[in-house]
């Protein structure tokens, strides 16, 4: 059993290497495409970013080679049966990001496209050495580099690459998966708090909505970013550095604030009944904090934002016979 997982460990390993060398062979559509994402050499190697050839066997020829078994480098994900008893690469043509497991070894890989074809990214299947739910991208780094107890919590793998590359060197994705309690546990092990930084767009929010729901259950703490309609962490840092990154990382929002600012944004045309919504909303939110005082701050700004009286929207949080009155 350990001895087959050590194996898996190895052929991951050397496929890495492999898809890594790929790169250096020139010219090179993998190299050119990650240039021109502003990806530097540096990073290149140290997340060990590579290159699957455009090819049906090259990894099946290039690991029978080596001496390894087909069944074996079958249970690493790395190729498949076809229906002649012949094997063929799952990852052909692709970007090929590796995946860390906390110790540093790979233990699977993400693929992407190098176009806008799809799926966008195809990653290793599960297998002995590679479980989705417990892995977190990019934690084997940014555990030696949380600063003041953060982790930023991303959903891809260029927003890691992107952060750290940019300084920001405790970055972590989640593999596209939504959070699971596992991975909720684990970034407790590692950090006192979470910025939550995902993509700023519908998927991203949703993604944001489900892993507080986990991360309040695992008792994290966290705080939440919002980036601006469709940037993600990448797309940001390049547009206007890692100065302003740093700012939004400094306002990241408590998650009442965070729902405050959805329902504005949702219902932000000052008409009567938009106002009318977001008052309901708002009232919505605010029966949902514990603190009194908190509840009561809260509602000040509410019935100025919405001109709707702070007895009116007491009445809407706690009925008709307000525990406040
Ligand atoms: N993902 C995946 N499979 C897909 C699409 C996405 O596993 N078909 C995962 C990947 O880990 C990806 C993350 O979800 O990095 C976020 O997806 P998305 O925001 O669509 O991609 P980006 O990371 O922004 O990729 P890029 O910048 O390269 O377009
Ligand atoms: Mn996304
Ligand atoms: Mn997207
Ligand atoms: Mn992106
Ligand atoms: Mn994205």
């Amino acid at each position: 059993q350990i001895k087959e997982k050590n194996l898996f460990y190895e052929i991951n390993r050397k496929v890495g290497l492999y898809f890594y060398h790929n790169l250096t062979k020139i010219p090179n559509p993998a190299l050119e495409y990650l240039t021109n994402r502003g990806i530097t050499p540096k990073t290149l190697a140290s997340f060990g970013l590579g290159y699957a050839n455009n090819s049906w066997d090259d990894l099946v020829l290039y690991l029978q080679k080596e001496g390894y078994q087909l069944e074996d480098i079958q249970k690493c994900g790395l190729i498949r049966a076809n229906k002649q008893n012949g094997y063929y690469d799952y990852f052909r043509n692709r970007i090929m990001f590796p995946i860390f497991n906390i110790r540093g070894e790979v233990v699977g890989f993400g693929g992407r496209v190098l176009d806008d074809a799809l799926p966008k990214y195809l990653n290793s299947p599960e297998t002995k050495i590679f479980n989705k739910s417990n892995t977190l991208y990019g934690l084997n780094f940014a555990r030696k580099n949380i600063s003041n107890g953060q982790i930023i919590l991303v959903e891809g793998y260029m927003d890691v690459i992107a952060l750290h590359q940019a300084g920001f060197k405790n970055a972590v994705a989640s593999l596209g998966t939504s959070l699971t309690k596992y991975h909720g546990q684990l970034l407790k092990k590692y950090c006192d708090e979470i910025i939550l930084c995902f993509d700023g767009d519908t998927a991203g929010i949703k993604a944001t909505m489900r892993s507080v729901d986990i991360l309040t259950e695992e008792k994290c703490q966290f705080r939440i970013m919002m980036l601006p309609q469709g940037k993600d962490p990448d797309d940001f840092i390049k547009l206007h550095g890692s100065d302003k990154f740093r700012e939004q990382i400094n306002k990241a929002m408590s998650l009442t604030d965070y729902k405050i600012l959805l329902a504005k944004n949702e219902h932000a045309n000052n008409t009567i009944y938009d106002n009318m919504k977001l008052a309901k909303r708002l009232s919505e939110i605010i029966r949902d904090i514990k603190s009194p005082i908190e509840q009561e701050a809260y509602i000040e700004k509410a019935s100025a934002e919405t001109g709707i009286s702070k007895e009116a929207i007491k009445k809407e949080i706690y009925g008709q016979n307000p525990k406040l009155s």
